[in-house]
């Protein structure tokens, strides 16, 4: 395993990314006990769905070693659909679909899902992420209203619209007004998800140096390649 993201060969197996995950599952533990099954072993309620890509396996391993689920519990969703039937002959035991997950969403496949990795390193701030909110809205909802919580594992790449002139600041702050708008969609009037309550008004200037990695409001910014883009994570927890 290298140290940081080879994002041009797709292979994120790294001690970065490795830790990212890893940090996930902390997330659950700590945060969310209404999903954990407390006999015996803790199991997490319901299942996990994953963007794949070439190394979503090693969340698979991850949530299997430490006892949080069984593989038929894990849902792996690909664009490409030779690795998704790649995948199904490495676990059989696991769910795969291959396609757009958007289109996936009222599948009985997808019914009882309570977290969601979206993992597709989309732009931070970008113009798709409320469209992707949108259709992730009501299998978010019904996780909450099955299991009294859902988690929402959203994963971008901040440095991306930097190119087209869009500093990092700018970026994240348009990410998190988006996804606290995206947040209020699926939970409704119940609870208020305001903007800053994830990134308090000018926090995000934080980001402006380049080499500024850590939390920042409900963010978490890392690196994956060295000299390399930046991704912010946001664990949003649903109730
Ligand atoms: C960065 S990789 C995922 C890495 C993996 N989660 C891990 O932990 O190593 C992103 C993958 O998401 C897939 N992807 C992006 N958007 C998607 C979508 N809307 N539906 C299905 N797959 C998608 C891409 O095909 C790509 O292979």
């Amino acid at each position: 395993m290298s140290e940081v993201s080879d994002r041009g060969s797709d292979t994120f197996d790294n001690a970065a990314k490795a830790s990212y995950r890893s940090r996930h599952l902390g997330v659950l533990r700590e945060q969310v006990p209404e999903l954990w099954n407390d006999e015996g072993r803790p199991r997490l309620r319901g299942a996990w769905l994953e963007l794949m890509g070439a190394t979503g396996w090693r969340t698979l391993r991850l949530l299997v070693d430490e006892g949080a689920l069984t593989p038929s519990a894990f849902v792996g969703v690909d664009l490409d659909a030779v690795r998704i039937a790649d995948y199904r002959a490495r676990y059989p035991d696991a769910r795969w679909l291959a396609g757009d997950v958007l289109d996936h969403v009222h599948r009985p496949d997808l019914e009882d899902v309570s977290v969601v990795h979206f993992d597709g390193y989309e732009a931070a701030g970008g113009r798709r992420l409320e469209h992707v909110g949108e259709q992730l809205s009501p299998l978010l909802r019904r996780a909450v209203a099955r299991f009294g919580a859902a988690v929402l594992l959203w994963n971008a790449d901040l440095d991306a619209t930097r190119r087209l002139g869009q500093p990092a600041a700018r970026a994240l702050r348009l990410h998190a007004t988006t996804l606290a708008a995206v947040l209020q969609g699926a939970v409704g009037a119940r609870r208020e998800f305001g903007a800053e309550g994830l990134l308090a008004a000018g926090a995000e200037h934080v980001v402006t140096d380049a080499a500024f990695v850590g939390l920042v409001g409900a963010f978490e910014i890392y690196r994956g390649k060295g000299g390399g883009h930046r991704m912010a994570c946001l664990r949003a927890v649903l109730r």
